[in-house]
Parts: structure tokens; sequence; C-alpha cells
């Protein structure tokens, strides 16, 4: 009898494992953190081998943990970072290079010559429903073949495969070079600037342009779906691999978000706020996103716009590790109790530039408002009252795109733990924030595809009757204070722009 689903969650910052009951509760996990490679200023790196190496090892660990083995598993399903490229040796396994992380910004020249090209940053966006910024996975894959010597050679002779995070541990798990299986989702290939939106198939022209062979692209499949099985060898070996989405899908799944109108937040390392849109792909006027949320199986494609912000929670981390102003992340909040409120100090984290709702890669950082009164409690503040303010953004536009004002914020991730942040979130968009019971969103948002796929689960009304209600945070700010702050939080992003030469 199989009782339990395995999620595998790649993040950017640790890889995770899950198991989940009948019941969507955790029943066991482990988590493994890997190295973050900052090269340069605006590079970030991964090493792809310690990323299956840990993968490895969670997926080892969560089992023990629950004494299980695989043959207790109905499926596992994965979920991954998006957009981080790895380009590979199908005949060794090896990577030609460290994966380049989503927030990395050495593609802005190629970016810039594309849309020279014709079309300027709109060029693709039609097709993919993406801008042309460094965010995206194709133009990280074009860098790999220019630069790493001999690249370019072996991928025009078919020895190379690329893929997003989701492919290179899909491959490796299902056997690697012994018959691995080269396979991305809908949702992570339609954040590589490479597929059709509305085909779902890859848009040979725009390869063409980027200069990727063909050859090197995995094969598009839906989210929910047997696509093998794991490798004889491993600790998941015969277990189905039945769903696979990109994280901020997969939590927007773990979040019943299924009916048109329905969105969620995660506080992630980024943020990351998604509406479903239902089988529209909606091309936004206002600066976000149009992506796929999900496909199950044979059925229509689910859509969503998305507002993506590159820095939130990793700027907790940067304070802890290049500031040290807190010992610990979870310090942030009492830190930031220590004062009223942010002594008139704003802090925008344009680390990689911009993204929703701006896209302006010549962005850099900027903490505006200083005074010798400016103490670290108004820092700590600063930081995170600039992940609320970022929000705010990305759900005015979110209410301009879609025409109706959201009504409430699901939230989801790391940083909803802190009670402050939510209730400045919820005074500074006027709307009430919500928490579900099970926090852990993304890996069961992966679960439940899988799940889905083999039967564990009867369809979407079982889930989303899962779905409880733990926390709701009401606004309680006076409006015209809400108005005032934000306009000066506008102010200090006008002073990030136009930055890099
Ligand atoms: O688009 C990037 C996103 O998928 C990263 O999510 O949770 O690893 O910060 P996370």
């Amino acid at each position: 009898m199989t009782r339990y689903v395995a999620a595998i969650d790649q993040g950017t910052t640790s890889t995770r494992c899950i198991l989940f009951d009948p019941a969507g509760a955790v029943v066991a996990s482990a988590q493994e953190e890997h190295r973050q490679l900052f090269p340069r200023a605006g590079w970030v790196e991964h090493d792809p081998v310690e990323i299956w190496t840990n993968t490895r090892e969670v997926v080892g660990l969560a089992l023990a943990r629950a004494n299980a083995v695989a043959g207790d598993l109905a499926a596992v399903g994965l979920t991954n970072q998006r957009e981080t490229a790895v380009v590979w040796d199908r005949h060794t396994g090896e990577p030609v290079y460290n994966a380049i992380v989503w927030q990395d910004t050495r593609t802005d020249a190629i970016c810039q010559q594309l849309g020279e090209l014709g079309g300027g940053a709109d060029r693709y966006k039609d097709r993919t429903g993406l801008p042309l910024a460094t965010y995206f996975a194709g133009p990280k894959v074009t860098w790999v073949l220019d630069n790493v010597d001999g690249a370019r050679e072996r991928a025009e002779r078919g020895d190379l495969l690329m893929g997003t995070i989701d492919s290179w541990l899909l491959w490796n798990l299902t056997g690697g070079p012994d018959g691995g299986l080269h396979l991305t989702d809908v949702t992570n290939a339609s954040r590589t600037l490479l597929m059709d939106l509305h085909t779902l198939q890859w848009d040979e022209s725009i390869a063409g342009d980027l200069r990727i062979p063909t050859s090197m692209l995995p094969e598009i499949r839906s989210n929910s779906e047997v696509y093998g099985e794991g490798r004889k060898a491993g600790a998941l070996a015969g277990v189905p691999v039945a769903g696979s989405l990109g994280d901020q899908q997969a939590a927007t799944f773990g979040q019943v978000c299924f009916t048109p109108g329905t969105a969620k937040n995660t506080y992630g390392t980024g943020n990351f706020l998604l509406l479903n849109t239902g089988e529209t792909a909606v091309r936004s006027e206002n600066g976000l996103l149009t992506t796929v949320c999900y496909r199950l199986g044979e059925e229509q494609p689910v859509y969503a716009l998305e507002g993506s912000i590159a820095v939130t929670g990793s700027l907790v981390q940067w304070l802890r590790d290049n500031l040290r102003v807190i010992g610990g992340a979870g310090e942030i909040e009492a830190v930031a109790r220590s004062v009223e409120d942010n002594g008139g100090a704003y802090f925008v984290p344009a680390f990689s530039g911009l993204f929703a709702p701006h896209w302006r890669s010549d962005a850099r950082g900027a903490l505006v408002g200083l005074t010798r009164y400016v103490d670290r409690g108004h820092l700590a503040r600063a930081v995170l009252e600039s992940t609320a303010y970022q929000t705010r953004e990305v759900v005015e536009a979110m209410d301009a795109d879609s025409g109706v004002p959201l009504r409430e914020l699901r939230v989801d991730g790391g940083m909803v733990v802190n009670e402050l942040l939510m209730q400045f979130q919820a005074d500074v968009l006027g709307v009430d924030v919500v928490r579900p019971r099970i926090a852990e969103t993304t890996a069961l948002g992966a679960a439940y595809a899988a799940g889905l796929a083999v039967g564990f689960w009867s369809g979407l009304d079982e889930l989303t009757a899962q779905w409880a209600e733990d926390r709701r945070w009401t606004p309680s700010m006076p409006v015209e204070q809400r108005e005032r702050y934000y306009r000066k939080w506008q102010k200090a992003v006008a002073r990030t722009l136009d930055w890099v030469d």
C-alpha cells in the first residue's frame, strides 16, 4: 500500500524533500542549503552537481525520517527555482558551466542586441508573454554557448543538452546518461523566452535568434502525468515521477488557486504574485508577465498573470551576511520592533535591476532618506517594508491589468511568519492578508500534481477541501498615512533608475 507522495522542492537557496499523506499533511522533511556563487558584481551561479547531490541526500533523509521506502510512495513530484539554466553533456552528465541563476544580470547585452533586431524589449512579448530581460533562461544558454570554450561546437554536434533545473533533475532522477528523460514542463518552459505561450511548443525562430540549436531543447510536457520512474540505483527506484512545475506555479497550485481571479503571493528569496486567469492568456499592459499557471495532462492549459520581484527575503539574508546587522533572519522582526517606524529611511533593493512592474536592468539598489537619527532598527524596518511596497506595486499592476481589484491576498513562503511584515503588508495594500494552515504550499503543489496523475487524490475538489485558513491580518493604518508612505517609496524607486551606464 502506498501511503505518501514525495515532493522535491529545489529552490534558490536550498533543496528540500517533503513527504505528504492523503490529507496533505507533512509527514517528514529534509533540507540542505547549497552555495551561492557570486563571481562578479551582478553574476549569480549554483553548482548543478552540488544541487543533484543535495537532492539525493534530502530524498534519502526524508524517507528515513518517515521510516519509509520507495514502495511507500505513490509518486514523486518536482518543483524548482525557475529560469536558472544548466547546459550539460548528454554522454557524461557533466555540466559545461555552473548553473546561471535567475537573478544573474550578465545577459543584459544579449537582451539589448535581441531587442535591436526589431521590437525592442517587447520583441517576443506576444509569443512568449515575457519582456526581454536578464531574468529568463534562454539568453543564459546563449551566454554559455558564446563564452565556454568549445561549447558551441559540442552543442552543434548534438552532444549538449540544456534545461532549467527541473530538466536537470528529471534527467538525473530517471537515469542520467543511462536513459535519463530529457523533459521540461509547460510552466518552466514558459520562462525561457523560447516557448510559444499559445501552442505550448518551442518557437524555432526565437531559438534561431538566440542561436540555440533545437537539438539541445527538452521535450515540453504537462504538469501532471507519469513521465517515467526513478532510476534503478536510487532511493526512488521504480517510483512514478508524475508531476513537475516551477515553484511559483506549484505554490499557486498548493494554494488551490484553481478558479480565475484567485491569487497567491509567495515571500521567498524574491516575491512572486500569481493570478489565475483561466484559459485566457491575458496580455499585460502594466509590466506583468503572462505565464502558464498549470496544465493537467491533456486538459486545456490554465494561464496566469505574474508579478515577479527579484529581491525580498534575500535582502534579509544580505543584511545578515553582508552588513551583519542581524545574527539570524529570525531576528529581524525583534530588531524592527525596537523602533516605531522607518525613521524616514527607504531601501530599494534593486540588486538585479528591478523586475515587475518596472523591468529596468539599469537600476541598482539604494538606501535613501538617511539622517543621523537612523539606527539598525530603522534599517531593519526599511528592509521589511521594501517587501510590502514592492508587493503593492505589483498588486496595482494586477488590478489595472485584470480590471478587478484584489479583495484579499493569500500568502505563503518563509517570510510569512513575520507578524510585523504581514500586518504592514495588509496596511500598505488596504486588503486582508491570509495565511493557510499548510504553509508548505510549494512542495504541496508539486505533490498534488504528482498525486493527481496516479489517482492518489481524486481531483481538484478534494484538494480545494483541504485548504484551511490559519491566520488573517486586517488593515488598520489610516488611508492618508498609507498613501503618504507609498508616495515616498515611489520617490525612492525613482532614485535607483539609470544607474548602470
Ligand atoms: O523565478 C524565480 C523563482 O522561481 C525562485 O523562487 O522560492 O527559489 O526564491 P525561490
